[in-house]
């Protein structure tokens, strides 16, 4: 069969595998394709088990796997085939060289266009999907227009603002799909055929097109924009643990004015996620670039803050359990960095596991889905670590419990059992405001939530 479009997506990762299911799912008229310079990672991507778990997608990469989606190996003849290619290969904080901690690390996309370059044989629309820092394409165009005769490359960008854990729920009801491109005659037709491939499900007014860099800015702001919005409670959180406000009805209070709105106001241990620090920071390092020192200080505060309640959570910890956590089990309810994903990157559990190895505590890690990873992040820290997935039995002869992922199961277990095989007098510290806080003190737990007052029975 002749499909209407070759779409090649070069990185299966969170954004390129969900984002490709679903515009194979949406659209069976296209062949999509997918690689990644992992090959073990296109098998699993082929197999039954997937190598992200987030809901809802291995029913969509069921239904299209094999029809129009494809997981394959050859990068090369990848490229070769396909009409449109959208790059999500990884854009992780430079650790090296200029910029070290702060910039994004180019090497990943610089290295996909010039293989793009060195295979390519006919011309094509290039998608910018990874987060990129501003003026990125231009760069890109650059290369990839510096080879053959007679094949052309439009680069685009459509940064993609889906979260994890509703992936699948953003890419099949976005708010917005934006698009961003170069005021020229091949510009605006390869705006064209982006648009028309959206245009399958997604309604023309929520998809809205910018300039190119507009666009590249626009995913680094939105990104600041909500990790602000949790930076501003969590500095409050602390203010209310001091004055016996509760963060919880401040945000209510706040939230109902429609010019703030209630979203993104649940105090918490801090943000996690690869996106918002690595964003934040990348527009810390262009604001500075433009010789923008104050601009660049204001949001690098959003980051200090979520630095800073992390430590503030163990701090309370130690406090609390009478200034000395050495040879106590602590039972982490959670590792993963928000709920509905086993996904670990930058999680806030890893800094609070890490403290309390320094502390000498012994630790008891939880969660549902994500103790692989758990495994992997916590191997350097040479800790009393154990991992159980249960958390009755993690929990079982513990001295403190720490929620430190929203996960349903953690607002449901049944805490007097738990409370009984607890070392006592037992803790619950409640990284996420999740648990019916007077219940579990009526129980005889002590109960420290987050910007509210705290419940002790001494
Ligand atoms: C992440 C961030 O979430 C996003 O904001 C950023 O812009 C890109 O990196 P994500 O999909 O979550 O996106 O990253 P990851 O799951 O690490 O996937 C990237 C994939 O690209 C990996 O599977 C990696 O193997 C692959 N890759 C990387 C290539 O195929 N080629 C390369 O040269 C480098
Ligand atoms: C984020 C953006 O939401 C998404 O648009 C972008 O494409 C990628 O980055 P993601 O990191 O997957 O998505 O998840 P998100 O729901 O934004 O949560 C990020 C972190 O903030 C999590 O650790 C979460 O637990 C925390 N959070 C979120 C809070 O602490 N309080 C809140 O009110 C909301």
């Amino acid at each position: 069969m002749k499909f209407e479009k070759e779409i090649l997506c070069i990185g299966a990762g969170y954004v390129g595998g969900p984002t490709m299911a679903m515009i194979a799912y949406k659209c069976p008229q296209y062949r999509v394709n997918v690689v990644d310079i992992l090959p073990e990672k296109i098998d699993q991507w082929n197999s039954e088990n997937l190598p992200i778990y987030e809901p809802g997608l291995y029913g969509i990469v069921q239904e299209a796997r094999g029809r129009n989606l494809f997981f394959s190996k050859d990068i090369g003849a990848g490229i070769k085939a396909a009409d449109i290619i959208f790059v999500s290969v990884n854009t992780p904080t430079k650790t090296y060289g200029a910029g070290a901690g702060m910039a994004a690390d180019l090497q990943y996309w610089e290295k996909t266009a010039r293989q793009i370059l060195e295979c390519a044989e006919s011309s094509k629309i290039i998608v910018e999907k990874s987060t990129l820092p501003v003026k990125t394409a231009q760069a890109m165009e650059r290369i990839l227009n510096s080879g053959k005769d007679g094949v052309q490359f439009e680069v685009l960008s459509n940064p993609e603002f889906l979260a994890e854990g509703t992936a699948i729920a953003d890419l099949e009801n976005p708010d917005r799909v934006l698009i961003g491109l170069q005021q020229t005659g091949s510009g605006l037709k390869a705006r064209d055929e982006l648009v028309e491939i959206y245009a399958n499900w997604v309604a023309a007014d929520r998809i809205v097109t910018s300039n190119i860099w507009s666009s590249e800015l626009s995913k680094l702001v939105a990104n600041a924009f909500l990790a602000q919005r949790i930076s501003s409670i969590n500095a409050i959180s602390s203010l209310c643990e001091k004055t016996e406000a509760d963060v919880g009805e401040v945000a209510r209070a706040v939230g109902m004015d429609t010019r703030i709105g209630p979203k993104f106001l649940n105090a918490s241990v801090g943000f996690g996620g690869s996106c918002f620090k690595k964003d934040i920071l990348n527009l810390v390092y262009l604001c500075s670039h433009y010789g923008l020192e104050q601009e660049g200080d204001y949001w690098e505060g959003v980051v200090r803050i979520n630095e800073h309640q992390k430590e503030r959570f163990v701090l309370n910890m130690l406090t609390a359990m009478f200034n000395t956590l050495a040879g106590k089990k602590i039972c982490l309810f959670g590792f993963a960095f928000k709920a509905n994903t086993g996904d670990t990157r930058e999680t806030p559990a890893l800094t609070v596991a890490g403290r309390l190895v320094a502390e000498n505590a012994q630790v008891v890690i939880s969660d549902p889905k994500a103790l692989d990873n758990a495994r992997k992040d916590t191997n350097e820290l040479n800790g009393d670590i154990k991992f159980i997935e249960d958390p009755y039995e993690a929990a079982s002869g513990c001295h403190a419990i720490a929620i430190m992922t929203e996960w349903e199961v953690y607002r449901t277990l049944d805490y007097q059992e738990i409370f009984n095989s607890m070392q006592q007098p037992a803790f619950i510290f409640d990284g996420r405001n999740i648990v019916d806080h007077e219940k579990l003190y009526e129980i005889g737990f002590n109960v420290f939530p987050i910007g509210k007052p705290k419940l002790v029975h001494f």
